[in-house]
């Protein structure tokens, strides 16, 4: 048995053709039993070819990091996985949000598996972690604008207000607190004027997380997200003091964070806009770092004249203008370096 939101994978048979992770991570168990070893699955990759001018990071959990002037990116191969009765679960809960035909699109995009374990199993080498990518990308996507502006508040002040130094809190975490609300709640009620009760709701729910070391996973409940966060009892004090501050300080909370975010936040267009400028801006970039990784492995293609590579900086070029545009309206101004950092930090 594994904790909940866990699993081990067991070998079936190899396809025909396929990479040969799989064939490399394979590892016998107690009973004879022949598994897929995550951490020899991480192992495999550790040794992937990267392009010169790029550093790379010491392993934090599945993700092998690397980073390129103001870029970071993390890598994390998985898996997909045949799971239906977990989604059909989670398809089965009563809601509020989303509607039924985001439900069916989610559940459609199935899950996979990354190679983490639960820290502190005895099994860690062989457990690896279901998720939902895709589908939790859907979701994100189908939040109204009330609720973005909720997550990308909390993002904030997980980032600039509590500042964590291990990931004990992270925007995952604020991520599932939007969710849960945004499932549980109303969605008549997340109109633009009640945003500030919504943050105080959010809050509330962070705090109770930090001081009951509990907050459950969105899409499998009984996962508990805070199991793993390492956070101290010390942290916990500091951090409960800190949110209920806030919680009494309402809108004014907003002059804790930086001007920068608060130009994003304050701006009258709906967020969402920024949201979607933003996520098409990290596609262009990690397709932009896929060609090079292609042009510098095959020696085929020459890199400054590649038509897709050209795509990739006219594009980001773009964005980066239009974003600049239309916060240099608000009357500041901002260079195209700094939009770019801000936009992928
Ligand atoms: C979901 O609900 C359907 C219909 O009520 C039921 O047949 C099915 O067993 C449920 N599935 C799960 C995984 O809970
Ligand atoms: C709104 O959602 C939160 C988070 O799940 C929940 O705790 C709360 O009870 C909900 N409020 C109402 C009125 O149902
Ligand atoms: C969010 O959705 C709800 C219900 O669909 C709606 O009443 C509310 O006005 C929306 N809020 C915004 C800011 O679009």
């Amino acid at each position: 048995m594994t904790t909940a939101g866990y699993c081990i994978v067991l070998f079936g048979r190899l396809a025909p053709a396929g990479t040969s992770a799989i064939p490399d991570s394979l590892c016998e168990n107690e009973c004879g039993n022949t598994l897929l070893s995550s951490a020899l699955f991480v192992d495999h990759f550790r040794n992937f070819p990267l392009e010169s001018s790029t550093v790379s990071h010491p392993q934090a959990g599945p993700s092998l990091s690397w980073s390129n002037g103001p870029f970071k990116n993390d890598r994390v191969h998985a898996i997909r996985c045949h799971c239906p009765n977990m989604l059909q679960a989670w398809a089965n809960r009563t809601r509020h949000w989303p509607p039924s035909d985001i439900v069916e699109k989610v559940v459609a995009m199935g899950a996979f598996v990354t190679p983490i374990g639960f820290k502190g199993s005895k099994h860690i080498h062989v457990e690896w972690r279901i998720c939902f990518n895709t589908g939790e990308t859907e979701l994100v996507n189908s939040l109204n604008d009330t609720h973005i502006k909720l997550y990308m508040l909390l993002k904030m002040i997980a980032k600039d207000i509590l500042k964590p130094k291990m990931k004990e809190i992270t925007s995952y975490t604020m991520k599932n607190i939007v969710l849960w609300l945004a499932k549980n709640n109303k969605s008549s009620l997340f109109h633009s004027e009640s945003l500030f009760h919504w943050l105080h709701e959010g809050l509330d729910i962070l705090r109770t997380a930090i001081s009951t070391r509990q907050l459950p996973y969105y899409m499998i409940p009984e996962r508990n997200l805070m199991a793993t966060s390492g956070l101290s009892n010390e942290q916990q004090l500091l951090w409960g003091r800190t949110i209920k501050d806030m919680m009494e300080e309402g809108p004014r909370i907003l002059l804790r964070l930086d001007k920068f975010r608060k130009a994003v936040i304050g701006y009258p267009e709906p967020l969402l806009w920024y949201s979607k400028m933003r996520t098409e801006l990290e596609m262009w970039q990690l397709k932009l770092f896929n060609r090079q990784l292609q042009c510098e492995v095959t020696n085929s293609m020459v890199f400054e004249t590649d038509t897709i590579v050209q795509t990739c900086i006219k594009r980001t070029n773009e964005i980066q203008q239009e974003v600049a545009w239309r916060m240099g309206i608000d009357g500041s101004s901002f260079d195209d370096v700094k939009v770019l950092k801000m936009m992928l930090s």
